[in-house]
């Protein structure tokens, strides 16, 4: 009888544990989002080094190893910028796929554009390890990779082997290429002209990096002349390649900068005619919110504790240049309304890094399906009305939109009719 009982026992354990296997097993390929965030990820944060998490996860995804994505991006959410066509406003920001290995994958995820980068002309390792931290209770992470990179070449080879698969994807889904220095190079503005050369021709877009805090004198190409001349020589450049359409070049600023720097960076983009800036890079700053013990770790700090220091650059650059530069939000963005205050600061697109370490790849659909109601919410056909909408609040309601809308009674009529 005891031995019967214990057999029973045995297999309905056997049967739990399998029923549970294949029930994980459909959470996890199915993409559920509170899975992923509450359980799945903090448990492999818990065995795996966050280095190493990061290259299993290009690996994985360069496979094409992804969650079902059943998702549609309705119309709401495509925009037309930088005379290119966008599917969704919401795209992996730069350091993710440095090397250009997982592209497709992270298409296959819903980003509506995907950057690769940055990369530097010739091959260097970076920083020694370890050089990336995870914040847990500040959902944020410090890192000072310090621009390793496997090189143009290596680059170039790798998105020439894609590019029949990009030329349809291009309607819709960008390819951008993230531009940077060699740390040892003698010559900054001569590695950024030979990325424009090499890769400008494989990019519907190129960003000039000049934000990164991990390569020692990068940051102080963002001072006025300095500026200037880079950037006359990368347009130079660019206007003497073969493409089809004109390639858009973008500027990538820190958010670190004082007033001063900023009004030069305004100055200059408008007069050199950058087609864009995306705002921002990491933070060297620490705030006083910060909890987790590796808060000391040097390098630049992402996620949720950047989210509103990156979100008052964009509204400081869109006012700046009298909203006629195509802004990039970058910096916390980890819902639909992250990415919703950013673009009534004044980003046309938006992208995210840190928030797919902590939620995973259901991030992407979430961010998309929540911009989409919350437009829908406050009045808004489509992303482009709510673009800078913050900035047209009347003198009779000097609330911004963003601060109305937490509150849920607002009325949208002043905004609606200033588009
Ligand atoms: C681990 C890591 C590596 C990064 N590497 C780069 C890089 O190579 N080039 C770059 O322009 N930005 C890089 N960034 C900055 C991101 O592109 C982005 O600007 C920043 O993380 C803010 O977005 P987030 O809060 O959504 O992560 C990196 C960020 C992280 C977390």
């Amino acid at each position: 009888m005891a031995g019967r009982l214990k057999k029973q026992a045995k297999d309905a354990l056997r049967i739990i544990g399998c029923g549970s296997g294949v029930f994980l097993g459909f959470l996890t390929a199915s993409g559920d989002e509170r899975f992923y965030a509450n359980a799945l990820m903090p448990a492999l944060q818990r065995i795996v080094g966050a280095e190493t998490a990061h290259v299993m996860a290009v690996r994985l995804i360069g496979l094409g190893l992804v969650p079902l994505n059943n998702y549609k991006d309705p119309a709401s959410l495509e925009v037309h910028v930088m005379g290119r066509k966008f599917q969704n406003p919401v795209g992996i920001a730069a350091g993710f796929d440095k090397h250009g290995e997982a592209v497709d994958g992270l298409y296959r995820l819903g980003f509506g554009f995907v950057e690769v980068g940055t990369v530097t002309p010739k091959p260097q390792d970076g920083n020694p390890k370890p050089r990336v931290f995870r914040l847990e209770s500040d959902q944020a992470v410090i890192n000072r990779y310090g621009f390793n990179s496997c090189g143009l070449s290596v680059v170039q080879e790798r998105l020439k082997a894609r590019k029949h698969v990009q030329s349809e994807l291009t309607k819709g889904k960008p390819l951008g290429v993230n531009l940077g220095k060699n740390k040892l190079s003698a010559d900054a503005v001569s590695d950024y002209v030979e990325g424009v050369r090499t890769l400008g021709p494989l990019a519907d877009y190129l960003v000039v990096n000049v934000s990164s805090p991990n390569t020692p004198g990068l940051r102080a190409l963002q001072g006025k002349e300095e500026l200037r001349h880079l950037l006359d020589e990368v347009i130079k450049e660019r206007d003497s390649l073969r493409t089809e359409k004109r390639l858009p070049v973008v500027v990538k600023i820190a958010p670190d900068l004082s007033t001063q720097d900023k009004r030069d960076i305004a100055e200059v983009i408008m007069e050199v005619g950058v087609d864009g800036l995306m705002v921002s890079n990491t933070t060297i700053s620490r705030p006083d919110t910060l909890k987790d013990p590796k808060k000391h770790e040097v390098g630049g700090l992402s996620g949720q504790p950047l989210k509103k220091l990156s979100t008052q650059t964009v509204r400081e650059m869109y006012t700046l240049t009298q909203g006629k530069m195509p802004i990039v939000g970058v910096g916390g963005v980890a819902s639909g309304r992250d990415a919703l205050d950013k673009i009534l600061a004044g980003a046309s697109l938006v992208q995210l890094y840190t928030a797919l370490v902590f939620q995973g790849p259901p991030v992407v659909n979430k961010i998309k399906r929540e911009l989409d109601d919350l437009l829908k919410a406050q009045g808004f056909t489509c992303v482009a009305e709510a673009v800078g909408a913050d900035h047209r609040a009347t003198p009779e309601q000097p609330q911004t939109h963003s601060e109305r809308s937490h509150d849920h009674n607002a009325s949208h009529s002043a905004f609606t009719t200033a588009h």
